[in-house]
């Protein structure tokens, strides 16, 4: 049986369109499933949308639409962004679906018979945009701490969340597993906030109807990251607690970006302990964009919108360039000419000619056949250890979501075999009648070392690799065997690859 392997997204809200940031973290996701299932896991892989709250009902009211008409609107433009993104999610929940409904509704009930959910009453200070309470002395000039919008101080009956009473639990579980908030820096941020002290959480609004009803009182609605983080199980058929949920829980890793990682590892964390549920096993933030140096905003009319970048580029220039040009965990700033230089650079020159040089030759010396290769040289074990080298690389760095990290190790291959080339110099050997074997070696490394090199890579550029594979004649899907040094066969055809990423005119935008 193949091991499981359980990957989400958060799911996005829907008063806001799909933007760079969304597409990222989506992204990484994918590059994980995709790598994981290459590697011979059993992979689900979770994204959907976050349809409730007092956000969208605004938005929506602003629109002139109904919640759900406005849900069903955005939803789909999410989902038509993912199938342009190549994004190979195993499902897609809906916090307005029945399944989820049925499942909050279950875990609230149960938090509340174990006496962790009580009705008391709320006065503090609320953060709409953001949808969380802020004690005065965590306001800013009355502002939220978060996103430094007005707050507006709220009283209302309330139901509670005895987070307080896990403290010391939580504090613990950090502690005893080190590598469950991640990156570092992220965990330590969020050990102090444990250690300033829980208070219980608000998770019930009477101000709005948005929502799903609280069990047995439906003047309340339950607190909608109370019901957003629960998707992550009731997408696994929860409260059933064998089929999938019993197959993929606890999840491998929450793919999140800075903004949200306390409600992942403080808020999650405590409702699965009152539950009695397994805690995620990691939780992983990522760092935020910024367009040509400023945030991104509509005011600012700077948002970038990943449908236009994949028609101006292509999917996998756009995949390459938002995981490889940004440590995943920091802060990075978009800018066209950066990704422009990423495509000529990385992808037309360094990749794309290298498979064009190295199968026009096979075309021009041999006519196009693969021939076997002969005794090996220094020259030519270094590049063959080098490659089998990096598929372990590879590995290490995508266990630890270092993404661009993994993309590095890949180029450092391809730049090898470039400079292989050179060193080999086979329009020299094939001058040479005698250096036949010679030359049907370096043509045999060369190409070999590629093919592994495209396997590797169909988990960041899917259609790349194929088209790639293809053109080495290779038709398999990618898979774990494919990553075997001596896989290609000699007297297989191979046809000269027409360029793989046209050069962009490099040109201020
Ligand atoms: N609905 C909640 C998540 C609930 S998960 C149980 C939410 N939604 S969101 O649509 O506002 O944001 C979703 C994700 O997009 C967050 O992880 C957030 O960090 C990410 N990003 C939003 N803007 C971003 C950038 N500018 N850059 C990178 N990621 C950003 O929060």
């Amino acid at each position: 049986m193949k091991p499981a392997f359980y990957v989400t997204t958060p799911i996005y809200y829907v008063n806001d369109v799909p933007h760079i940031g969304h597409a990222y973290t989506t992204l990484a996701a994918d590059v994980l499933a995709r790598y994981k299932r290459l590697k011979g896991f059993d992979v689900f892989f979770l994204t959907g949308t976050d349809e409730h709250g007092q956000k969208v009902e605004k938005a929506a009211t602003a629109a002139g639409e109904t919640p759900l008409e406005l849900a069903d609107r955005v939803m789909k433009r999410f989902q038509s962004l993912w199938e342009k993104l190549e994004i190979s999610n195993t499902d897609f929940i809906r916090t307005t679906q029945e399944r989820h409904k049925k499942g909050v509704s279950v875990l609230f009930e149960r938090v509340m018979e174990k006496g962790d959910i009580y009705l008391g009453e709320y006065e503090d200070w609320y953060c709409t945009p953001c949808e969380t309470f802020w004690t005065e002395t965590q306001l800013i000039d009355y502002k939220c701490p978060d996103c430094n919008r007005p707050t507006e101080k709220l009283k209302e009956e309330s139901y509670f969340f005895r987070m307080s009473k896990y403290q010391d639990q939580l504090l613990a579980h950090i502690e005893a597993n080190p590598d469950f908030i991640q990156p570092k820096s992220r965990r330590n941020e969020i050990i102090s906030f444990v250690k300033e002290g829980l208070r219980d959480l608000s998770v019930s609004r009477t101000t709005f109807q948005w929502g799903i009803p609280v069990p047995g009182n439906d003047k309340h609605v339950v607190y909608v990251w109370f019901d957003a983080l629960t998707n992550y199980i009731t997408a696994l058929g929860y409260p059933e607690e064998g089929g999938d949920f019993g197959k993929y829980w606890p999840c491998d890793v929450h793919l999140i970006g800075k903004d949200i990682l306390r409600f992942h590892t403080v808020y999650w964390p405590t409702f699965l302990m009152a539950a009695g549920l397994p805690i995620p096993k990691k939780v992983f933030a990522h760092g935020w964009w910024t367009v040509e140096g400023q945030k991104m905003s509509k005011s600012l009319q700077n948002v970038v919108e990943p449908n236009m970048l994949v028609d101006k580029y292509g999917v996998d220039a756009v995949r390459y360039f938002l995981l490889r040009e940004v440590p995943f965990g920091l802060d990075g700033d978009f800018s066209h000419q950066a990704l422009i230089h990423r495509i000529n650079s990385d992808l037309a020159n360094d990749l794309g000619n290298l498979l064009n040089r190295s199968t026009a030759m096979l075309g021009k010396y041999f006519g196009g056949i693969l021939q076997a290769p002969g005794e090996e040289t220094e020259l030519d074990k270094a590049y063959r250890e080098k490659t089998v080298a990096m598929i372990d690389q590879v590995d290490n760095f995508i266990e630890e979501l270092a993404f661009s990290r993994a993309l590095q190790a890949i180029w450092e291959v391809i730049s090898a075999g470039n400079k292989y080339i050179d060193e080999t110099a086979p329009w020299a050997l094939a001058k040479d009648p005698e250096q036949r074997e010679r030359l049907s070696t370096v043509m045999y490394y060369m190409l070999e070392s590629q093919r592994v090199v495209y396997t590797l890579l169909s988990a960041f550029m899917p259609k790349t690799a194929q088209k790639g594979l293809c053109c080495l004649g290779w038709p398999e899907e990618a898979s774990a065997e494919g990553l075997a040094w001596g896989g290609l066969k000699p007297g297989t055809t191979i046809a000269k690859a027409e360029a793989l990423f046209p050069r962009i005119e490099e040109k201020a935008e």
